[in-house]
C-alpha cells in the first residue's frame, strides 16, 4: 500500500503517503529521511513516535469519502457469513468510497475479483483512488464505461489488483455470469434481485444487502421469496466499546445506536 503511520506518545495517528518524508506536528517536525518503518524515530523536539506499517483499519478510518461508508462491524459480517472465501468472485453497487470494496478484495485475494460498479463517476474516481493507493487497482487502470484516461503518479509494488470498476447503474442489467456473490450497498436492491438471478452461479451464488430502513429489507426480501432466493435471513449487529481503567471496565456511555440491515440469501437453482 502507498501508506505509512506516524504514532505519538498519546497514540494520535499520522497516516502518510509513502513519498512523504517530513511532519510537522504539535510535538515537533519528524525527519523520516533514512528512516526504516518499524523504527522509533524522534521530533526535533525529542519527542518520541512509533513509525509503522498502517492497518487496513487504520486507512480505512482516514480515507477520502464521499459517502456514507460501512463500519468494520458490518464489513466482518458481510465476510464471515456471506461465507466470502479467497478466490470467489464478487460483484459489488455501489462503490461509494470504496471501502467495503478494500475488505472484499482483500477477503477474495489475488485468485479472486471484486467487481464493482458506481453510478456516479465522480464517487467512482475518489473510490479509485482510495483503491489505487491501496494496490487494488493498477496505475493508470481505467474505470470501464468512463471516458477517461488516467496518467497517476502513484505505483504500488505489491498490490492484489484484483478490483475492477465500472460506471454503470446496476438496476438496469449486469453482464457478468457465474458471479459466487453480489453485494448490494445501495437503496433499491429489489430492483437488481432478477438480474442478480441470472448472474450468479447456480452452485453456490449469494445475494447480501445493506439497508439502513426495515421498510426497504421488507420489500427485498418479498422480492427475493418470489424470486425463489433461498436460506433468506436478515440481521442487525450492535456494537459496544468497553472502556478499561483504574476504576473499572464497562461499557463506553456512547454508542453507535444503528448502522444498517444486512440481508442475505442463496440463488434458486431453476
Ligand atoms: C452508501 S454508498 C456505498 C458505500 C460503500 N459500500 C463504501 O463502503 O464505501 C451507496 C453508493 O451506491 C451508489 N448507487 C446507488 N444506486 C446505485 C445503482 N443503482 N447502481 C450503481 N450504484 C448505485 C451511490 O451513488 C453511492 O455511491
Amino acid at each position: 500500500m502507498d501508506f505509512k503511520m506516524l504514532v505519538d506518545k498519546r497514540e494520535k495517528k499520522y497516516l502518510l503517503k509513502k513519498k512523504v518524508n517530513k511532519l510537522g506536528t504539535d510535538l515537533g517536525v519528524v525527519d523520516l529521511e533514512n528512516k526504516d518503518v518499524g523504527e522509533v524515530v524522534y521530533s526535533h523536539l525529542g519527542e518520541k513516535f512509533y513509525y509503522v506499517e498502517p492497518t487496513l483499519y487504520d486507512v480505512l478510518k482516514r480515507m477520502k469519502r464521499t459517502v456514507t461508508t460501512l463500519l468494520p462491524k458490518d464489513i466482518g459480517f458481510i465476510i464471515a457469513r456471506g461465507g466470502i472465501r479467497n478466490g470467489e468472485i464478487v460483484l459489488e453497487a455501489g462503490t461509494g468510497s470504496g471501502v467495503l470494496t478494500m475488505y472484499l478484495a482483500n477477503a477474495v485475494g489475488k485468485e479472486g475479483r471484486v467487481i464493482t460498479y458506481e453510478k456516479r463517476p465522480e464517487f467512482a474516481k475518489v473510490a479509485r483512488e482510495n483503491l489505487l493507493r491501496l494496490g487494488l487497482v493498477r496505475k493508470n487502470q481505467p474505470i470501464i464505461g468512463l471516458d477517461e484516461e488516467f496518467n497517476d503518479d502513484i505505483e504500488v509494488e505489491e498490490g492484489l489488483f484484483n478490483v475492477i470498476m465500472k460506471i454503470g447503474d446496476v438496476r438496469e442489467g449486469i453482464e457478468e455470469r457465474d458471479i459466487d456473490v453480489i453485494v448490494l450497498d445501495m437503496p433499491d436492491p429489489w430492483e437488481v434481485v432478477e438480474h442478480a438471478k441470472k448472474a450468479l452461479n447456480k452452485k453456490r451464488g449469494r445475494i447480501i444487502t445493506y439497508l439502513p430502513y426495515i421498510e426497504q429489507v421488507k420489500k427485498t426480501v418479498e422480492k427475493l421469496k418470489e424470486e425463489g432466493f433461498w436460506d433468506i435471513q436478515t440481521y442487525e449487529l450492535i456494537e459496544r466499546v468497553i472502556e478499561v481503567s483504574e476504576k473499572g471496565v464497562r461499557p463506553s456511555t456512547r454508542m453507535i445506536g444503528h448502522t444498517g440491515y444486512i440481508t442475505f440469501a442463496r440463488v434458486p437453482i431453476d
